[in-house]
């Protein structure tokens, strides 16, 4: 156990004090393990992007094989996975706050750590903190290549970018970036939109070599194109996170991966064709709808704040009992924890802190 571990948590012949986030080493060892198959001969690497969970225990376990270092969201998550130990981080992410790039700047003494930008602004102040801390930051060019969030328009302007990059003494112009986002199997012209976005993440490439630069890295692609990723020619690296421990709303695309986190809950009341589990919207992640039972069935689930109400048929569940839903949402829903519980076999033999928790900034 980590040293954080809430051994109050463990009373009552190993019942868990509830809510609790768990997941299941087995499925997660072998989801990371149907990644790697899936890299083997394609030449590529994979980056996994902790934003998935936050924790450093947990993406420890997803390097090996073909992933090269980590992806994260916020300098925070950078910080918190390199204070964990890890010495190659990609904030893939716009970062301009001249606070926040001290921070990143400083972080590049004890990685190697680059970083995502999609404007000339930063550019000085990325090159100047670097310059001011002595150390080097690698920088991708951030291409909008389908999401219309952060990244450049056009080839044009990620040459622009090159340009200016190539300019500023403390930088190194590692590649490009393009998140596609999620492109779910039910998105009208689906391979449309992926084939363009790898067109346009192409076109990106091209440009900046023929003006004269080295393109290194071509970094792309989330859980649900990771199969179009591995196809494209291009792509040098995925910077999936969610495959490790899966989401339900994926399980109808052809992947190799299971759900491996269910949240637990306690039946805290019981009444007539319905019980209550202490498992609210405060430690679940709603975004892509109510968690769903394991092993049980239900009519339908109300979520309120602290509370489930499950309405089901009888036999109703004991009180005191402890039931199991998946999360629809993972990312969410461990930002809202502090640790997660470890089972292997259907024993707990872990508790790992969310490190990362909150690191929002
Ligand atoms: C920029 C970026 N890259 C990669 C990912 C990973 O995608 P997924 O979580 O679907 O694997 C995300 C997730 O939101 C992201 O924002």
């Amino acid at each position: 156990m980590t040293s954080t571990t809430p051994l109050s948590a463990m009373s009552a012949s190993m019942a868990l004090s509830t809510p609790a986030l768990v997941v299941d080493l087995d499925v997660l060892d072998a989801n990371v393990a149907a990644m790697a198959r899936l890299l083997i001969g394609t030449g590529k690497t994979i980056r996994p992007h902790i934003k998935t969970h936050r924790t450093p225990e947990l993406a420890r376990r997803q390097l090996g094989g073909a992933a090269v270092g980590l992806t994260c969201a916020t300098v925070g998550e950078a910080e918190a996975m390199v204070h964990a130990g890890f010495t190659d981080v990609l904030i893939a992410n716009e970062v301009v706050d001249p606070a926040k790039i001290a921070r990143l700047a400083a972080l590049a003494h004890r990685a190697d750590v680059t970083v995502a930008v999609d404007d000339p602004e930063p550019i000085g102040a990325l090159s100047r903190a670097a310059i001011g801390a002595g150390v080097t930051v690698g920088v991708l060019i951030d291409v909008d290549i389908l999401l219309h969030r952060c990244g450049v328009g056009s080839a044009t302007d990620a040459v622009g970018l090159a340009q200016v990059i190539s300019r500023s003494p403390g930088l190194h112009l590692q590649g490009i970036m393009g998140y596609e986002g999620r492109v779910r199997l039910t998105e009208p012209h689906r391979d449309q939109q992926i084939s363009g976005a790898y067109a346009a993440l192409s076109a990106a490439a091209a440009a900046i070599r023929d003006a004269g630069f080295s393109v290194e890295t071509v970094s792309a692609a989330g859980t649900s194109t990771i199969a179009e990723a591995l196809a494209h020619p291009e792509i040098t690296e995925i910077q999936a996170g969610v495959y490790a421990l899966m989401e339900p709303e994926l399980l109808i695309m052809d992947l190799p991966f299971r759900c491996a986190v269910t949240l637990r809950g306690t039946v805290i009341s019981r009444h007539p064709g319905r019980i209550v589990l202490d498992t609210g919207r405060r430690v679940v992640g709603m975004e892509y709808g109510p968690p769903t039972p394991v092993g049980f069935a239900v009519h339908g689930i109300a979520m309120g704040d602290e509370h489930a109400t499950l309405t089901m048929d009888d036999p109703l569940p004991a009180l005191g009992s402890q039931l199991d839903l998946t999360p629809g949402q993972v990312r969410t829903t461990f930002n809202l924890h502090d640790h997660v519980w470890v089972s292997r076999g259907g024993h707990i033999v872990d508790c790992w802190p969310i490190t990362a928790r909150g690191s929002s900034q």
